[in-house]
């Protein structure tokens, strides 16, 4: 199944793309604290209008080492209280560490963008927290209050400045990680736990899609996963969430189970709301989204991708 030429994607991505002034969603902030956050460790030899020596026009979705990370330690049944920047370098667990054998270990994602004045854009980085704390509860791990969690992104973002992409070359991604890191052996929650943030310059996600497709040219871009009981109604893709449009109501899965509560999609449905359309959070077979006007997926890393062909059962 083809889709018609996409237009409602593309206004979207104006929206809440690296400028996404209009979205209100952003936390702006300015690169004068940088200095501050990095007194916790070695100064930087670098100056803060310099740039890290990366070809900004080929960036992919892979990790690239930056300068900082940011690390926060505590105990089970205690609260984080203080955190620190740190050089980016490897860890070290005990082999017993409850993440190792037990995979307690949550991570998160979101982007910072650089503005035209050489400022930093954050995309709703409360939302990343809240969904944080909601995954730690279920997973048995204390975690960070959403202004720590806000604090070790904006410091992560600001240590690592040199490696924010320029405007419209791509994105620094933060990814947080909260981690059962003490040792355990039966199965219990761990004794200590690590909260850390790093990041990675990535590339503008349709670009890469584009060399994905080039590379696979008779493959495919990504899964579309249907739900496992009836095998027919739409979850999600590997790493975004799917939209539908059909006249003026666009539907979208709900997010009760097995489907990730997108932040991108929670952005995207107020936005459609405001502007008038019927939105259904329902479910959505196979036969309806061969039937739809337009499909698109929402995800930090896509931000908002426009889905050209869907193929199901061998059919296109
Ligand atoms: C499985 C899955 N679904 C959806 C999303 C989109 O979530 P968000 O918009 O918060 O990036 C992601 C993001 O990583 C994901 O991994």
């Amino acid at each position: 199944m083809a889709f018609r030429s996409v237009c409602f994607p593309q206004f979207l991505r104006s929206l809440v793309g690296p400028g996404c002034s209009k979205a209100g969603a952003c936390r702006y902030f300015a690169p004068r604290a940088a200095s501050a956050s990095k007194q916790a460790c070695d100064p930087p030899s670098y100056r803060d209008d310099e740039n890290a020596d990366v070809d900004w026009e080929n960036l992919g979705f892979s990790a690239v080492q930056t300068d900082f990370m940011y690390i926060m330690k505590c105990s089970k049944d205690e609260n984080f209280v203080q955190g620190q920047l740190s050089r980016y370098r490897n860890i070290e667990f005990n082999p017993s560490a409850g993440v190792l054998n037990y995979g307690q270990g949550i991570f998160e994602g979101l982007k910072a963008n650089r503005k035209e004045d050489g400022s930093l854009l954050l995309f709703r980085p409360d939302q990343n927290a809240i969904r944080m704390k909601i995954g730690a509860e279920r997973m048995c791990m204390p975690s960070p209050s959403i202004d720590q969690f806000i604090e070790a992104v904006k410091q992560t973002a600001l240590a690592n400045k040199r490696w924010v992409p320029p405007p419209r070359k791509g994105s620094l991604y933060i990814r947080p990680l909260l981690i059962g890191s003490g040792p355990v052996l039966g199965i219990a929650p761990a004794p200590e736990y690590m909260f850390l943030t790093y990041a990675s310059p990535v590339g503008n996600y349709f670009k890469v899609v584009k060399a994905l497709i080039r590379a696979r040219s008779q493959g495919f871009s990504d899964v579309l996963y249907l739900d496992s009981v009836n095998k027919k109604y739409l979850e999600e893709l590997s790493a975004s969430n799917i939209f539908i449009i059909k006249g003026n109501v666009i539907a979208t899965p709900p997010t009760s189970g097995t489907i990730l509560p997108g932040i991108t999609r929670k952005s995207i449905i107020d936005i459609a709301y405001d502007l008038g359309y019927q939105v259904e959070e329902r479910a959505i077979s196979v036969d309806e989204l061969i039937d739809a006007d337009e499909v698109f997926c929402t995800g930090t890393a896509v931000g908002v991708g426009s889905v050209g062909s869907v193929t199901y059962r061998g059919r296109r």
